[in-house]
């Protein structure tokens, strides 16, 4: 089945988070996808219950896995990733509290580039953690709407803003001299930013001036569009192998999160020594069907996963052209990767709560740009990851709910 036959109400009644969180909607906020997974995940997890693997993980099931993200990495991003320094863990979050804990000093600062994946404002808080947010900086020039759409000419819409990183950086360690953690997403959740080399050397060079660590996120690499390439932040010299932990997911591209398996990848002796007396707990928090799913997904499924690509740089693209007849006033710039677009809105002068805004007038559940930070006011994060003719049932809903035009609840027969 294409998944353009895929139906509003087959989704509803799969019952997924993003389609029950908010009864009545057509779910387009929280990163899962509507078109099921590879057939070789699937596959395997029949061989999960053939085999009866419902006990612990296995060492042989991890050293799998690891090898299998090694590949991965090697033959997609050229970067040659040893097995044995790949560690796998639950989730990318549980990642990111294994780096805070493991990796920075108690008191260390989180430096994060905004706006910023919702959970990296709020989860550090929870560690005693202050997060010191370094908008990024925006060009007006490369946020046209229809102009330019995945050309990769244009120039892009958000830069990081290095001076005011290294500023950050500079009173980030745990005595408030230099030192902390830069949070690095890439790509960028929200703003769907594939970031060049240059600008990781650039990068690299500030956090190693000021003896600072980086959590490199990755989750979405997979999901890199054509004429961007994701680059490895560790891979790209010496100084940004020792002082980064990475770590990605086949999760988001493959579309399996509630399998909870995620990869850390070091690339350094230290980190590796570290994690080995460290680590032993959170280096069990995967489990079997999630291990099974990313050999599955890294080895098994990377036609799915181009296939699935192109699909979403369909949507990527149509949408420049729905903007335009339904909400004129929005700017938007393609991501470079993602299936997330990142709208801004504030033209339209909505108020203060974007997700009331549409749950309540177009029935479309989003993300309000202003839980990804102060920088995100005005614009909404939406799922493109669905079939196109959901998506232009989206944009149409939206403009209808900013035009004041009455919109029905999602259910029965709206398919
Ligand atoms: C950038 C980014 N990091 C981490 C996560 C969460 O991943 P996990 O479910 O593996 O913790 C997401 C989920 O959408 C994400 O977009």
């Amino acid at each position: 089945m294409s998944y353009d036959d895929i139906t509003i109400d087959s989704l509803i009644e799969k019952g997924s988070f993003k389609w029950t969180a908010y009864p009545g909607t057509i779910g387009a906020w929280t990163a899962e996808m509507d078109f099921g997974v590879a057939p070789a995940i699937r596959a395997t997890l029949e061989q999960l219950d053939a085999r009866d693997l419902y006990g612990y993980s296995t060492p042989a099931l991890m050293s799998d896995m690891a090898q299998a993200t090694a590949q991965f990495y090697s033959d997609t991003y050229g970067w040659d990733v040893n097995p044995e320094w790949v560690s796998p863990v639950s989730d990318v979050l549980t990642g990111m509290q294994a780096v805070l804990s493991f990796y920075t000093e108690p008191g260390a600062k989180l430096v994060l580039p905004t706006p910023a994946y919702m959970p990296f404002l709020s989860m550090p808080k929870l560690h005693g953690r202050e997060i010191v947010e370094v908008p990024m900086l925006r060009n007006e020039a490369g946020a046209g709407s229809a102009a330019g759409a995945g050309s990769g000419s244009v120039e892009p819409a958000w830069s990081m803003d290095f001076e005011a990183i290294d500023r950050a950086l500079s009173t980030a360690g745990a005595d408030g001299g230099p030192g902390g953690l830069l949070v690095l997403c890439n790509p960028h959740n929200p703003i769907g930013r594939v970031y060049t080399r240059g600008e990781l050397e650039e990068l690299s060079r500030i956090v190693e001036k000021h003896g600072a660590r980086v959590f490199s996120d990755e989750i979405h690499a997979p999901l890199t569009f054509t004429r961007h390439a994701h680059v490895p932040y560790a891979s790209i010299n010496e100084a940004a192998a020792n002082h980064t932990v990475t770590v990605t997911s086949h999760s988001k591209s493959f579309n399996t999160p509630g399998l909870k398996c995620a990869q850390i990848i070091f690339s350094n002796d230290a980190d590796v020594a570290t994690w080995s007396t460290h680590g032993m707990f959170t280096g069990k928090s995967a489990a079997n069907p999630g291990l099974l799913a990313a050999v599955a997904a890294y080895r098994d499924s990377r036609d799915w996963l181009a296939d699935t690509s192109a699909y979403l740089e369909r949507n990527r693209d149509a949408l420049p052209g729905l903007l335009e007849r339904h909400l004129p006033q929005a700017v938007y710039q393609p991501p470079e990767g993602t299936y997330l677009a990142w709208i801004d809105l504030s033209a339209y002068d909505l108020g203060d709560d974007l997700t009331s805004f549409f749950v309540d007038r177009a029935r479309v559940s989003i993300i309000d740009g202003a839980l990804c930070g102060e920088a995100g006011r005005g614009f909404i994060r939406l799922n493109m990851g669905t079939p196109l003719p959901i998506l232009e049932k989206i944009v149409e809903r939206l403009g209808a709910a900013v035009a004041g035009t009455p919109v029905a609840p999602v259910g029965e027969g709206s398919a």
